[in-house]
């Protein structure tokens, strides 16, 4: 009876944590600047290097505070690995691989999104500060993976 009743206290404990874990999930999708890396595309990632835009990468303006950062991961190299972009733009990243599976991390900021063969990852951005950024790969992606970082480097927008 006693066993009972513990494992009674223990399934309602479970299920608010279950609760409380959708509560931050909503809360964090629905916040601001926060935005869900989505699947955008798919291509063959032995054509990355021939497929627009990914045949050339780099950072590119496409409107008044707008930017695009198109990226192509592969082991153990992003590239590019410097990026420039001014505080408070709106910056897309459309990213993929070209081998293995890898994860783009910027820490402390809400950037964090895997990046897989045969997918186009695309999520939009804002750094509100100026400051230096260190990308990092966070998905273990073979024996270099430790070296595979980058640098953000945010500036002021005027
Ligand atoms: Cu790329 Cu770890």
């Amino acid at each position: 009876m006693l066993i009972e009743k513990y494992e009674k206290i223990f399934m309602q404990i479970s299920a608010v944590f279950l609760f409380a874990a959708v509560v931050a999930l909503v809360v964090s999708v629905t916040g601001d600047h926060a935005s869900l890396p989505e699947p955008a595309g798919r291509l063959d990632p032995d054509d990355v290097r021939t497929t627009e835009p990914f045949d050339e990468p780099g950072v590119f303006q496409t409107g008044d505070n707008e930017y695009s950062v198109v990226m192509v991961a592969q082991a153990w190299q992003w590239e590019p690995a410097e990026i420039e972009i001014p505080a408070e733009a709106d910056v897309t990243f459309t990213v993929t691989s070209t081998d293995v599976i890898h994860g783009f991390w910027v820490p402390e900021t809400q950037a964090n999104a895997m990046v897989i063969p045969g997918q186009v990852t695309e999520f939009t951005m804002n750094f509100d500060e100026p400051g230096t950024h260190s990308l990092i790969c966070h998905e273990y992606c073979g024996i270099g993976h430790q070296n595979m970082g980058g640098t953000i480097n945010v500036v002021s927008a005027n």
